[in-house]
């Protein structure tokens, strides 16, 4: 897939823009749509900060939705093959395609003892963590508040978004 760069996007449509930058969060275009009247941008580290502002400056209940946009990781879109090619992506790179039945088993836990605590499900960024470690951040992050949660749920988006960016777009 050929990059996209900087100077094009500064110049592109709303509609091209958000073709472009939309899928850099999860079934959530809203935030590039909101981003574009922000144009332009001097760096993508620029875009990449006035898009993860748009995330902030959002309401709660946005927030929320946009963390529930996100799939289980060794879910049921997972095992289904229904997930965007980025979280496809993403979920193989953490070691996360073909779990033993034991392994996949301890997520299914996990992710439903999650839910249940704050109704949204868990995001962290699989590409920045393999298997081992995000199995640790589970019961770890089950005894944060909900508050606590959206926040590092928002700071992992961050991330997961810096990540597709900078596959997808080049500076010059
Ligand atoms: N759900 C939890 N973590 C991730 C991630 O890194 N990417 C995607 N797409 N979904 C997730």
């Amino acid at each position: 897939m050929s990059k996209i760069s900087l100077a094009e996007l500064n110049h592109a449509s709303r509609e091209q823009f958000v073709a472009a930058c939309g899928p850099f969060f999860e079934h959530s275009p809203w935030i590039a749509e909101r981003t574009w009247e922000r144009r332009p941008f001097g760096s993508l580290a620029e875009l990449h900060e006035k898009l993860v502002e748009t995330a902030q400056l959002a309401t709660e209940t946005q927030q929320v939705n946009l963390i529930a946009a996100h799939p289980d990781l060794v879910g049921r879109l997972a095992r289904e093959g229904r997930l965007t090619q980025e979280s496809t992506s993403e979920q193989a790179s953490a070691g996360l395609i073909g779990l033993s039945a034991t392994d996949a088993a301890q997520f299914d836990t996990y992710n439903q003892a999650y839910r249940d605590k704050f109704h949204f499900p868990f995001v962290i960024c699989a590409r920045e963590n393999k298997k081992a470690a995000i199995l640790a951040a589970f019961p770890a992050r089950l005894n944060n508040s909900r508050d606590a949660e959206i926040h590092t749920a928002l700071a992992e988006i961050g991330k997961i978004a810096r990540l597709r960016l900078l596959d997808a777009l080049t500076e010059t």
